[in-house]
């Protein structure tokens, strides 16, 4: 099947890929947007040319008031829905009540519960029910990324991922912005390239590496959140665990 697909969109235009996959998975494509430059690209071919792609947002409940603002404007311009998917209530109140609101600083088990609990669960619900994932991933983005294809069969979430950027370049996607004059987040005037949650983002130094300001604290190798870990590392397997656990625990209670 993804052998195929890569057969068929090759020499096709972003926007005719974008077409022919909304037909072949009718009503079960999706695209998730962070609001962060390379998703706002995705958006706008998307509802510019009223391509039938479902998009939605996981609102963490900590995301910066910058990316709320994007968000607003984005309705605006398009005067389209985007689905929001929110965290768990129980799960948040859980997590906050037994381990403040700090708890991923303390370690990467703490880093990968909340992301867990606020990130990995609701996107679990977005994409349940759907054939086709769109992501606005590149392989510039980090060495891990290098090897990224244009579709991968995401394991954990049992769903078909088409990164439709993979081979955009950082200053592709700055032109494609200006040209259309399409909103962005301010932040990237001031340092952030990848931008997620606000107490687990930074700007980045001149000469870093674009992912060097998401959860900075840690080591490189283990900077996913569980979003895009489709192959079985053994920090992959934590962060299945732990959502597991949760899960457990939630049905326990
Ligand atoms: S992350 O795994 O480190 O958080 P990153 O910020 O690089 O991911 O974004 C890569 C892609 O993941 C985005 O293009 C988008 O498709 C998806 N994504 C990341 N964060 C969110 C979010 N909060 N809501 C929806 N999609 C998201
Ligand atoms: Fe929690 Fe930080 Fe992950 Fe956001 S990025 S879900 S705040 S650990």
């Amino acid at each position: 099947m993804i052998d195929k697909l890569k057969q068929e969109i090759k020499n096709k235009t972003v926007v005719e890929q974008l077409l022919f996959l909304s037909e072949k998975f009718k009503d079960k494509i999706v695209f998730s947007t962070s609001f962060g430059q390379e998703d706002q690209v995705i958006t706008d071919l998307i509802l510019k040319n009223n391509i039938p792609i479902k998009v939605f947002s996981l609102d963490t409940g900590r995301l910066f008031e910058e990316t709320y603002k994007v968000y607003n404007k984005t309705l605006e311009k398009y005067n389209n829905k985007i689905k929001i998917y929110n965290p768990n209530t129980e799960k948040v109140e859980k997590l906050l009540s037994e381990k403040g609101p700090y708890s991923f600083y303390e370690s990467t088990e703490n880093r990968k519960e909340c992301c867990g609990i606020r990130k990995v669960e609701p996107l679990k619900r977005a994409l349940s029910g759907n054939a086709c994932w769109i992501t606005g991933l590149r392989a510039e983005q980090s060495t891990a990324r290098n090897e990224l294809e244009f579709f991968e069969w995401d394991e954990n979430f049992k769903i078909i991922k088409f990164n439709v950027l993979k081979d955009w370049t950082l200053a592709d996607i700055n032109d494609y912005l200006v040209k259309y004059n399409v909103p962005y987040n301010s932040l990237h005037d001031k340092g952030f390239i990848s931008i997620g949650c606000s107490p687990c983002t930074r700007a980045i130094k001149k000469g870093e590496d674009i992912r060097a300001g998401r959860w900075w604290w840690e080591d490189n190798s283990k900077k996913e959140c569980g979003l895009h870990e489709t192959t079985k590392t053994e920090e992959n397997l934590l962060i299945i665990k732990t959502s597991f656990r949760i899960e457990q625990a939630a049905k326990e209670e």
